[in-house]
């Protein structure tokens, strides 16, 4: 097993570039990864952009909230300089963006539906849609899952074809009734509730396990033993030394 193989780059590679832009997608292919995650959300006038926060402030230098923004606004800000003057001038990406540069690579993908508080409906139907209309012929579908559980029911009547996974942030115990019954692949957890027994329960139903956010290796082998199958990370490559620590943190 190459250990780097199970490794789902986070946001691209957050440690890398700054999180879910495109530099950080060409940096996860850079050093070799396979799968990348990234968060979907909605403009105010409904147009699909790949971002993380509900508002602007931490990774741009714009203000406000996301959800509350015109793509023409959003279109305007810079997403790179927060993170290093190296990246001064990366964009947002549009989730179209990002579907185009899937279509000329071999990476895989888990895209996230991220719906802005009240934007469930309209965010998985622009996701649905995008997927649809977008996606590369012949390439594996992405994975897509969801905090939000409406968003995963509406995937599975309106794309039964999609693979899903269940994303829990705290423990459910009626996980098993939701995957099932929404027909997921896998269970993405928090690594605060990975516990064995949870590992194996979920396993031995014959889901994958995925564990999110896991930035060290001592963790991700611990997991590999207990079975898990995969860990998003904002390091791509686990050992790298602690000189990113603090940036670790704050990403976290
Ligand atoms: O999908 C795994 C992970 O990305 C979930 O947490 O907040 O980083 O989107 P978050
Ligand atoms: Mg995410």
């Amino acid at each position: 097993m190459v250990f780097e193989k199970k490794i789902i780059g986070h946001r691209g590679a957050a440690a890398h570039a700054p999180e879910n832009t495109l530099v950080a997608f060409e940096n996860a292919r850079a050093l070799n990864c396979h799968c990348i995650e990234f968060d979907v959300m909605l403009s105010v006038d409904g147009e699909a952009f790949v971002f993380h926060d509900d508002t602007l402030h931490r990774t741009t230098n714009g203000f406000g909230k996301f959800g509350l923004a015109t793509s023409q606004y959003l279109k305007s800000l810079d997403a790179g300089r927060w993170f290093s003057k190296a990246f001064r001038g990366e964009k947002i990406p549009t989730f179209r963006e990002v579907l185009e540069w899937l279509a000329l690579s071999e990476m895989h993908a888990n895209v996230e539906i991220k719906p802005f508080p009240g934007s469930t409906e309209q965010t998985t139907l622009a996701v649905l849609h995008h997927i649809r209309d977008y996606w590369p012929v012949g390439k594996a579908l992405p994975l897509v899952s969801s905090f939000d559980v409406q968003a995963l029911v509406m995937c599975h009547r309106l794309a039964p074809e999609l693979p899903l996974g269940l994303l829990l942030h705290h423990w459910d115990e009626h996980w098993k009734r939701l995957a099932d019954d929404l027909n997921c692949v896998s269970v993405h957890l928090n690594r605060h509730i990975a516990t064995k027994s949870r590992v194996h329960a979920i396993k031995k139903a014959g889901f994958l396990v995925y564990v999110y956010t896991v930035n060290s290796k001592r963790l991700a082998t611990k997991l590999f033993d207990w079975g898990v199958d995969a860990v998003f990370s904002d390091y791509l490559v686990l050992n790298m030394k602690t000189k990113y620590q603090l940036m670790v943190r704050r990403l976290i």
